[in-house]
């Protein structure tokens, strides 16, 4: 039931501030501020040298924010594939202790394939899925859950956001296993994490400004998406976001690969969105924003107050978010970006909920 919202995919990114609560909370005990793993699972991540991540699609963007967490967080080094590579890649998987999968559904082929592989390789386990009645879920050694609810729009966006939050409390366990967050640090990770649903619902005030920039959007044929860091992986994600339901080509790129292609894109007709919060990688974003502009490139930069006070770039169109810890950039910033896909749908006319060719979940190869 879609209530009062005009698609399901709205639905579901107005959820966004209740369900990231509930997922933080399996995660969390409030009580003491101590991160844990949902019904006492056991995973000793200070003996994990090494997690092996692989997913599809937005699963796939989530994961690679998992593993810029899981690195800066928890110091673990991680390998990352795509499920259809990764289940045929034959890596000798040297030190890689954990094989870990994230899955709306817990249904994709692909996915799946590479969780009997990793279990076949002899290696554990562990599922982050949405469905908790799923095959993904049944089969992984350990199942991190994310509490989204059904979600219904083929264009994933409330499970993916619950994914990033299992993800940052997974990373900030794995860090206080590790010892290399102390105990005082925990508990103000797990206090920044439990701001995430006011955030959103901030994020989410947008829509009007949102809206009015999709307008434009909707003209367009092409578009690029540029972020760094903790950033780079919401390019990806807004630029399939894009593609998906308003079938406007789209590509996201780290910012720093500007240069190495991209860049003899740019026109005066080629809207490239920046993800920028004003975080450690912002100065060097900022530099390839001016490139864009020295060749007329129409910007829309998603960043912060302070971002936004730098001035970077005299005529972008600027879409202001709150301040808020690195931790919780992906999180927060994946929302506009969302409401930008949806939007931009509605202007061409596309069904949102139900994009041509593409299946809520991909069961076979
Ligand atoms: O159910 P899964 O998370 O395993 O699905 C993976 C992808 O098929 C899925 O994320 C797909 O890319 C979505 N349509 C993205 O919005």
């Amino acid at each position: 039931d879609k209530g009062n919202y005009r698609h399901f995919m709205q639905k579901e990114i107005y959820e966004q501030p209740e369900v990231l609560s509930h997922t933080l909370g399996a995660f969390v005990d409030f009580t003491t501020g101590r991160t844990r793993l949902p019904k006492d699972q056991a995973v000793d991540f200070s003996k994990v040298r090494r997690i092996a991540l692989s997913a599809c699609g937005t699963g796939f963007y989530a994961a690679l924010v998992g593993r810029y967490y899981f690195e800066r967080y928890a110091r673990i080094p991680c390998d990352l594939d795509v499920a259809s590579e990764f289940r045929y890649r034959e890596s000798p998987l040297a030190d890689v202790d954990l094989a870990l999968f994230v899955s709306q559904s817990g249904e994709t082929a692909d996915t799946l394939a590479s969780l009997r592989y990793a279990k076949g390789e002899g290696l554990e386990t562990a599922a982050i899925v949405n469905v908790e009645e799923s095959t993904i879920a049944r089969e992984a050694d350990h199942v991190f859950p994310t509490l989204a609810g059904p979600e219904i729009g083929v264009a994933s966006t409330k499970a993916f956001t619950c994914q990033l939050m299992a993800l940052a409390a997974l990373a900030i366990k794995a860090g206080v296993d590790r010892g290399v967050i102390a105990p005082e640090r925990e508990t103000e990770l797990t206090r920044i994490l439990a701001e995430a649903p006011r955030l959103a619902n901030e994020a989410i005030r947008l829509e009007g400004a949102i809206e009015a920039l999709s307008r434009r959007m909707a003209t367009k044929k092409h578009a690029l998406f540029l972020g760094r860091g903790f950033s780079y992986p919401l390019a990806l994600e807004g630029a399939l976001k894009l593609k998906e339901i308003s079938y406007i080509h789209a590509e996201g790129y780290a910012a720093g690969e500007l240069k190495h292609g991209p860049i003899a894109l740019i026109d005066e007709t080629m809207p490239v969105v920046v993800i920028a919060p004003h975080d450690r990688s912002f100065e060097k974003t900022a530099s390839n924003v001016q490139e864009v502009a020295a060749r007329g490139g129409e910007i829309v930069l998603f960043t912060d107050a302070k971002g936004a006070a730098s001035g970077i770039v005299d005529g972008a169109e600027l879409i202001v978010l709150p301040d808020m810890p690195e931790i919780l950039t992906p999180i927060v910033y994946a929302i506009p970006l969302q409401l930008l896909a949806y939007h931009t749908a509605i202007q061409m006319g596309t069904d949102v909920d139900q994009p041509r060719n593409l299946a809520k979940s991909v069961t076979v190869e």
